[in-house]
Formats: C-alpha cells, structure tokens, sequence
C-alpha cells in the first residue's frame, strides 16, 4: 500500500509519499509537470544505482542536469552553495524550472537553501535515500548550510513541492547510517507517538533485518509525527521544539566530537539517554519509564552508553545551543505520559548528576 501524508498550509502544503521497492513514473513526473529543467543534486557516497533509477523515471521531454557533491558534513558549505547557483545561472535556471535532492540531509539542505534562494525561489523535490533523511530532514522545510563558526547558521524555512520515500533506496545504506536514522524514529517514539513505540517494541528485528514492511510502518508513523508538529509551528516559535529532544545534548556529543566518529542519530541516542535521566531526577518520569527508553534503544543495538561524554567537556556546548533564551538554557524533557515539553526549570545539579 502507498501512503501519502501532507505538511505544510495553504499554498505551501505538500505531499510525502511513502512507497516500497517500486516507484512510479508518474509518481514523480506528476510534480514536474510544469518545470522544464531540472537539475538533480546528489553526492558521491549515493550509489549510483539510485541515481540511475530516479534519472530513467523522468520524463524524457525533460532537460536533466546532474550536480554530484563530495559526500560529507564538509559540503554542507557556502563554496557548493556558490558553485550551485553559478550552474543554475550559467543553464539559465528560471522559475519554472526545479531542483531535485537525491540523498541524505547533506544534500537536502544545501539542495532546499538553493531553492529557497535561487530567483527567490524556486522549486525543490526532496528524494531521500538515508533513513534519517526519509523520517526527518526532508519533512519541514528546513534549509540550511553551516560556516566555519558553526553548523546551520545560514538557512531559511523553505517547503519542498513533494516528497518522495522509497524503502529500496536503504538496501545500501551502511548499518552505522541506518541506525542513526532509527535515533530519530525512537525519537518520536517517545515524545507522543505511542504506537510507534508499540511497533518499535514488538518488532525490533525485523526494524533491523530491514523487514519492508515494518520498515514503511516506522517511516510513515515518525512523518505523521514530523508533519503534524512542523505543520502547527513551521517556524519554531513553539510546539516545533519538542522535536529536539534529545539534541541539547547531542548537539554539544557532536561538537565536543568535532562531528568526527559520531553520526547525529547515535549523538541524538546518547542525547535522548541524557535527557531522559534528567527527566527521571526532575522527577516527570519513574524509574520503569527510564528502563523503557533503554531497553527500546538496546534492543535495536543502540548505544546508550555516555560515559565517556563528561559534564565539564559538554557544558561549554549547552550554553551555545540554539535553546538558549533570554541566557536561559531551555530542555526538552518528557513526562509520564510520554509527552515531551520544553522547559527552563530544573536544576542544573541534575544535569550533572544525569552525566555522572
Ligand atoms: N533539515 C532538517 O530538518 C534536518 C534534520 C536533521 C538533520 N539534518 C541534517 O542532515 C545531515 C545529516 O544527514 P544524514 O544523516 O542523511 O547524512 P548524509 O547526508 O551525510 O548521508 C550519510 C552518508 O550516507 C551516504 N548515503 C546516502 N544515501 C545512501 C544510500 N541509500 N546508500 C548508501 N549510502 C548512502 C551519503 O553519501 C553519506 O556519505 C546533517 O547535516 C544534519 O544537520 C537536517
């Protein structure tokens, strides 16, 4: 079964659809309709078979220009951005012509930031081959690329025109990549999605053998999720920062790792356990609540261990988190319920005692 979810209002709204091995040509070309050029962009670590069965499903009316990034964070950088769009002026790109991602949030963001900019904007088709890309990067509109003082620093909010989710694309997809995208689906497990816990909990080998079936059955509950929320609050001005559970942590895991050794998803993992302590010594969760998270996370072979993260080596990470308010260092904890709320009262002590 094909399942189609949208995001985003009004003109903005968009569909996510969710197919298994099989894509069809009029799945894709339905939404090129209009566009007259396109130009794919892609990286080297993408096996080239994807591109190849994206590139025969395109109408062959269309002008189709291929743009292949170095795999890597690194190309996540204003020098692609600029070689982007100095191609889409030398093709002589206009607004009806439309720019396609086919790869991980690598190349979704930098793809969405050139949309967003390029003539003011253009269209994007985000095609996500990584499991953290299908469950999270390319629902939400985020766009963005990093500088040398950070990550993410330049961006804009910038839905896609569509899109698509394919479970054949994670066949290649290396074991640490794929469980970093199960990070992120446990994560919406346990901030609201309980019956994406339930799957979770009763299905973890065949999450881990890739069984298709459940594999479209974790995708399509964590872009409910994802939908909903960045649907109610496009711009983060509220509900959207529950999404961030876990990442005041990991952001600090990543960059105290120099975003070396460590994917996002195993940062959001270690982040996740963190926070969950936390919530546990504020007191909004019981102590079979915290053997819950651990056991969801060991039973897809997760690692949940942070020992060797330590308080005085992450805090100088947490004050320059993006959750700083007012100085104020806003958490996202959970509550007995398996709801996640943002708050800026607890005890620091707790946080310490969390790490120790
Ligand atoms: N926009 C958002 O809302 C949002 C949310 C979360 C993360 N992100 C961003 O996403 C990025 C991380 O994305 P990611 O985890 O997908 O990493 P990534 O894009 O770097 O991809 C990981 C690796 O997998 C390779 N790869 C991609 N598809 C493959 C496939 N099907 N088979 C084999 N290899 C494949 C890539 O070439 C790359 O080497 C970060 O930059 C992060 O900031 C953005």
């Amino acid at each position: 079964m094909i399942k189609s979810i949208y995001a985003g209002k009004g003109k903005s709204k968009y569909e996510i659809l969710i197919t298994g091995k099989n894509i069809q040509k009029t799945q894709l070309n339905k939404y090129l309709n209009k566009n007259r050029k396109i130009l794919l962009i892609t990286d080297d670590g993408v096996p080239k078979l994807h591109l190849k069965k994206i590139l025969r499903l395109i109408d062959k009316k269309k002008k189709v220009f291929v743009h292949t990034l170095k795999k890597g964070e690194r190309s996540k950088s204003i020098s692609s951005y600029e070689n982007i769009l100095h191609e889409l002026i030398d093709l002589k790109f206009d607004r009806t012509d439309c720019l396609i991602a086919l790869g991980g949030g690598v190349v979704g963001d930098v793809t969405g930031f050139c949309a967003a900019t390029y003539l003011r904007g253009i269209d994007y088709i985000q095609i996500p081959t990584t499991l953290l890309a299908q469950v999270d990067s390319s629902v939400g509109g985020k766009t963005a690329i990093n500088t040398a003082h950070g990550k993410n620093l330049i961006g804009s909010f910038y839905n896609p025109k569509f899109v698509l989710i394919s479970t054949s694309f994670l066949d290649t997809l290396p074991l640490n990549q794929f469980k970093s995208g199960l990070g992120e689906v446990v994560k919406y497990a346990f901030i609201g999605n309980s019956k994406l816990r339930k799957i979770v909990r009763d299905n973890p080998k065949k999450i881990l053998s890739k069984d298709e079936k459940v594999l479209k059955l974790i995708i399509e509950e964590s872009i409910k999720t994802k939908s909903q929320v960045v649907t109610n609050d496009e711009k983060e001005q509220g509900v959207r920062a529950i999404l961030n559970f876990g990442h005041t942590f990991g952001h600090a895991i990543e960059g105290y790792s120099n975003y070396k050794n460590i994917t996002h998803g195993a940062a959001i993992t270690l982040g996740m356990v963190i926070a969950s302590k936390v919530s546990l010594l504020e007191g909004h969760i019981d102590q079979s609540q915290m053997t819950q998270v651990l056991e969801i996370l060991e039973s897809l072979e997760l690692d949940t261990n942070y020992q060797k993260y330590k308080y005085s080596d992450l805090k100088k990470y947490f004050i320059s988190d993006k959750k700083v308010a007012d100085g104020k260092l806003n958490l996202i904890l959970i509550d007995k319920n398996f709801k996640a709320f943002k708050t800026d009262k607890f005890l620091n002590k707790n946080i310490q005692k969390a790490m120790n």
